[in-house]
């Protein structure tokens, strides 16, 4: 049996961890104890605790209650808090999931006590240091044991960066195995499609119809920290949405709520356009209701962006670049920055031709849990890195 400590702290975590904690459970629980901890990074009711109870996520072992902060109180008070959890609890690995500040303070912590990294999502870049993701999770990938990558591409990625492709065991973090395995956050939509579908009730209480909707979510800090691209933003769907007659859901981060509520202006103009519906954060299930029938998605979100192509939906990313590449090259995706032209024609664009767009396998099998897990138990050192 070995232990491993998982570190969670931000929502696309949380859902992140379901797959693999799902897989341990229902195959590997008399080989694997998993030990959940919480940074609190994230805490409200609607961005934390309703994914753990629709995912059916084990409770947490331990809630460090970190909460916001700027970068460095955030990072730093989950290394605190989570160095003396490591010592306590000796794992033989921990689990870290893509990018967040949770993610970099478990690579600091777990790196300098010497216990295995067990990077999931790794390799993914959108080669810009000034995505704040992109520096934790590069500072993740090279300081970690086993990497496992949901794309061919993340993997090349970080053969660009010196990690090499045909390393034998034993693996350790100055020998790292690259293993791509395909996307967690696949096989997660793959087993609550059907559930969700038939248990959200999501779309009544909308409003809004199948096919005659445009999603849309923002939380980037780049959007939401810049007053002018989040009012360009903004501007651009509620035009949008006007001018064409067609409900925008616009289920809202908390950090976007916050920004949109000290712009008076924009929000009272956007509440008195009866086509824009902005929503608390959407739990998980609702979520997929809404991107499985939704005409096209706009976001902002790494997850939303892969979910979209995983339901067949062509998707309008607001940002200037992505790690999901595949998504653009293969035509199903858009990259339009906060720019409203680029908006607007990429909006029509894929209005006029949804229905001709291919959407390629690129995420595996929906089976990427189980098999990261089987690889963990294969390939995890025994004893300290
Ligand atoms: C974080 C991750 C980002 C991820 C996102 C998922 C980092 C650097 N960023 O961004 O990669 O895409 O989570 O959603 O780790 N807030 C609340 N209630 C909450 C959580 C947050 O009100 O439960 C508000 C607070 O004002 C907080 C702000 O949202 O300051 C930002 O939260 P934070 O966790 O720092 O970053 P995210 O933007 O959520
Ligand atoms: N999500 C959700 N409710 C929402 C918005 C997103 O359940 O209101 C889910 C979404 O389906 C995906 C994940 O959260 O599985 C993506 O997380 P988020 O957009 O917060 O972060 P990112 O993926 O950009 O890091």
């Amino acid at each position: 049996m070995i232990k491993i400590i998982t570190v969670i702290g931000a929502r696309p975590q949380f859902i992140k961890a379901a797959a693999i904690s799902r897989a341990i459970r229902t195959s590997y629980a008399d080989k694997v104890k998993e030990v959940i901890v919480h940074t609190g990074q994230h805490y409200d009711r609607d961005m934390s605790q309703v994914f753990f109870e629709q995912l059916e996520i084990p409770r947490e072992d331990y809630n460090l209650g970190i909460g916001s902060g700027s970068h460095g109180v955030q990072t730093a008070g989950i290394i605190v808090a989570l160095e003396e959890v490591m010592l306590k609890e000796n794992p033989n690995g921990v689990i870290l999931y893509g990018d967040t500040n949770s993610t970099l303070a478990g690579a600091v912590v777990a790196s300098k006590l010497r216990v295995p990294i067990i990077h999931i999502e790794a390799g993914m870049r959108s080669f810009t240091k000034e995505v704040p993701e992109e520096i934790n999770r590069i500072m993740c990938d090279h300081v970690s044991t086993l990497l496992f990558t949901p794309t061919q591409t993340g993997a090349e990625n970080l053969y660009a960066e010196g990690f090499k492709r045909d390393n034998v065991a034993p693996y350790h973090v100055d020998n790292p195995k690259v293993i791509p395995c395909g996307d967690i956050m696949y096989d997660n939509s793959l087993y609550f499609k059907d559930v969700a579908l038939a248990k959200s009730e999501i779309l009544d209480k909308v409003g809004v119809q199948k096919d005659a909707f445009v999603l849309v979510t923002i939380h980037r800090n780049n959007n939401t920290d810049n007053t002018d691209r989040l009012k360009d933003i903004f501007e651009t769907l509620d035009r949008l949405s006007d001018v064409n007659k067609t409900p925008f859901v616009i289920p809202l981060h908390p950090r976007t709520r916050k920004m949109l509520g000290s712009m008076a202006d924009l929000e009272s103009r956007i509440s008195a356009n009866k086509h824009m519906h902005i929503i608390p954060p959407a739990s998980y299930l609702d979520m997929i209701c809404l991107e499985a029938n939704a005409e096209m998605v706009i976001t902002d979100s790494g997850g939303v962006q892969k979910e979209a192509y995983y339901f067949e939906k062509p998707c309008v990313i607001l940002q200037g670049e992505t790690p999901w590449v595949e998504l653009v090259s293969n035509g199903c995706a858009e990259l339009v920055d906060a720019d409203p032209t680029r908006i607007e024609a990429a909006f029509y664009y894929f209005r006029k031709n949804k229905n001709s767009m291919h959407y390629a396998p690129v995420f595996g099998d929906g089976k990427a849990a189980e098999f990261t897990i089987g690889k963990i138990l294969e390939f995890l050192p025994v004893g300290k890195a």
